[in-house]
């Protein structure tokens, strides 16, 4: 039913330079895998196989990942090392690659919106790939997608943030439908100190219904010139419209260096114990 699936990968990754001076920060691996591949096999896992990105300057590799190399193919034909390019060979197989460029970078409301040409009048997932997110069971974007169902409107996956670390997020208010599922009141995003509504985060995985683009084309740019995802969705829970899912899982920040390791380390200790 939700077939698209929208990766925003414009940013500049500043704090990760100077390793992102000319690499995108989605091509990061954790382990031997770019953060963007752990992306989009989450999306396929989830049904969602056209796969659009908001790329800006510098975010080539990206493409290149997503298409055969085939001077590097024919040099591992038939050696054990094929099976290394299993996982990337199966998505170029089964997904669908398209491009769209935010020509300046004004936020993630605006690289959303400068992906309405790829999605259409459709609801679409959004991954955010520094936003490592590992499911228990399903993955989380299939998790959203069993909730958009039952509610045919937006999703934000939300979790549990300590109070040092809340201003740094969207923050939703909702009422409590299930113990995982939240009709959200009111949005908040970087809250100051002791302003936050509730610890219940904004993550990087949305379901968005398509009435989103109108909203974020009328949405006014707020600090640095920015459009925020977040009045935009605003707009949305006002009508009742955005639902809050804290999803079954594990999430690790990976556009900090903190979670970066976090996340090494854990991938690390299962890859060990497999
Ligand atoms: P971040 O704020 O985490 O990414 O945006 P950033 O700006 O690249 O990172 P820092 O803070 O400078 O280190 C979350 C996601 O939104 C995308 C980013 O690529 C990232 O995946 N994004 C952000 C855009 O595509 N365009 C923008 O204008 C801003």
């Amino acid at each position: 039913m939700i077939k698209k699936c929208l990766f925003p990968v414009a940013g500049y990754g500043t704090r990760f330079l100077p390793a992102t001076k000319s690499m995108p920060k989605e091509m990061l691996p954790i382990l031997n895998k770019p953060l963007v591949q752990y992306g989009v096999e989450e999306a396929l896992e989830a049904g969602l196989t056209d796969i659009g990105f908001v790329t800006g300057r510098g975010k080539r590799a990206i493409e290149d990942h997503f298409d055969l190399n085939y001077e590097l193919e024919h040099q591992i034909q038939g050696t054990g090392k094929e099976v290394l390019l299993s996982g990337i060979r199966e998505l170029i197989e089964r997904c669908t690659f398209s491009y769209s460029r935010q020509v300046t970078m004004r936020g993630l409301g605006h690289a959303i919106r400068s992906g309405r040409t790829l999605i259409g009048d459709e609801p679409f997932g959004v991954v955010l790939a520094d936003d490592l997110c590992l499911g228990e069971g399903h993955g989380v974007l299939a998790q959203m997608v069993a909730v958009f169902k039952q509610f045919r409107c937006s999703i934000v996956a939300i979790d549990e943030v300590a109070e040092e670390d809340i201003g740094k997020y969207g923050v939703i208010a909702g009422e409590a439908i299930t113990e995982r599922i939240f009709r959200v009141t009111d949005m908040v995003e970087k809250p100051s100190s002791g302003n936050a509504p509730s610890n219940l985060a904004i993550i990087g995985r949305y379901i968005l219904t398509p009435d989103i683009f109108d909203i974020l084309e009328a949405t006014e740019a707020g600090r640095n010139d920015e459009v925020q995802i977040t009045d935009a969705l605003l707009t949305q829970a006002q009508q009742g419209a955005v639902i809050g899912y804290k999803f079954d899982g594990r999430r690790f920040d990976c556009g900090s260096i903190e979670g970066f390791v976090e996340a090494t380390n854990h991938c690390h200790a299962l890859h060990e114990r497999d």
